[in-house]
């Protein structure tokens, strides 16, 4: 069983809202997944469906081969979640709050190692030790956020469910909580939601795009990507341009077009190439021969781009 989350034909019916209609999402273990959609989309709806906190209407839901809905104890054990609007308690200290979270979802069956160890390992990731006797309600945005985080990760989960993870944080802070998932990659599966969707193409294996509680795409990001490519484009840095280079670029076959921008250190050649051939280094060569190259790059499709192409008004 190499799925950790399996949705299939998974609905949610809200009285008067189709929030979720009939998807399938398929998460590989060990992956980073990204998951994003416009407001509305039915991304926090999967998530607390996934997670138990809510019940689909209809469809199956598993989680690590166990369906949800009769499983509930097993998979508050196997997943973390970080939801939307995280339950803490203000009255709380830090680390009674997390020693309660870790408490009630503990696994004695699992071999996770020692409780307090994670606890302490925990606290230094997501940088609580200096506030874990403070009372929660005290705590700025940020650190309310680490509390929220740590939450999802005190007990051991093999699957962190993030969604969110970021919002209304500032950039340092969105640094910390990239760094935090970079590490928690390498031991957990994890389903993150976010708008962010240049940490979405910076993090995630594989992505699914839902709209109006259906799902649009699902995949690895860069099969997506080049979906969207139907030709190569390269980017040039050059001190200038001169006629000869224009002459020996329109002289050539493969290329489609080109277009010369302003940059900061003289002009960017942006180059259309027929097909997907790779003429990189060729390419290169004349430039650099003809033009001052001061760099060389083949132009990737944003995923923003991307999303504007699959999600339409
Ligand atoms: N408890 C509820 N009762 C009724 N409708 C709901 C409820 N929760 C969500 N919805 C509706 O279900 C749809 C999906 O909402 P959901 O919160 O899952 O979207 P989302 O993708 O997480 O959006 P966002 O990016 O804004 O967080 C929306 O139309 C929302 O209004
Ligand atoms: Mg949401």
């Amino acid at each position: 069983m190499n799925l950790a989350i399996n949705l299939k034909g998974v609905s949610k019916v809200y009285p008067g809202v189709t929030a979720l209609d009939n998807i399938d999402l398929q998460v590989r273990k060990g992956t980073v997944h990204g998951f994003i959609g416009p407001n509305g989309a039915g991304k926090s709806t999967t998530m607390k469906i996934i997670a138990g906190l809510i019940p689909a209407t209809s469809g199956l839901v598993e989680v690590d081969g166990q369906d949800v809905s009769k499983n509930g104890a097993f998979v508050s054990t196997k997943i973390g979640l970080l939801p939307e609007q995280p339950p803490l308690y203000n009255g709380m200290k830090v680390g009674d709050y997390l020693e309660f979270c870790q408490a009630i979802n503990w696994d004695p069956s699992e071999a996770k190692g020692d409780r307090k160890d994670l606890m302490e390992n925990i606290l230094t990731r997501c940088k609580l030790q200096e506030v874990k006797n403070r009372l929660i309600g005290n705590l700025s945005k940020g650190f309310k956020q680490r509390v929220a985080m740590a939450q999802a990760l005190v007990y051991g989960a093999d699957i962190i469910i993030l969604d969110e993870p970021t919002i209304g944080l500032d950039p340092n802070a969105i640094a910390d909580v990239r760094q935090l998932i970079e590490e928690l990659k390498k031991e957990h599966t994890i389903l993150l939601s976010t708008h962010q969707l240049h940490e979405v193409a910076r993090i995630c294996d594989e992505i699914t795009i839902i709209d109006q509680g259906k799902i649009l795409r699902t995949g690895p990001l860069v099969t997506i990507q080049s979906e969207f490519s139907t030709f190569k484009t390269y980017e040039a840095v050059v001190r200038s341009v001169g006629e000869d280079l224009k002459k020996e670029l329109l002289a050539k076959d493969y290329i489609q077009g080109f277009d010369i921008l302003e940059h900061s250190e003289g002009s960017l050649l942006r180059i259309r190439i027929q097909g997907q051939e790779d003429y990189r280094s060729s390419l290169s060569e004349l430039i650099a021969t003809r033009g001052n190259l001061l760099e060389f790059r083949e132009r990737k499709m944003e995923l923003e781009e991307v999303f504007r192409e699959i999600v339409r008004d």
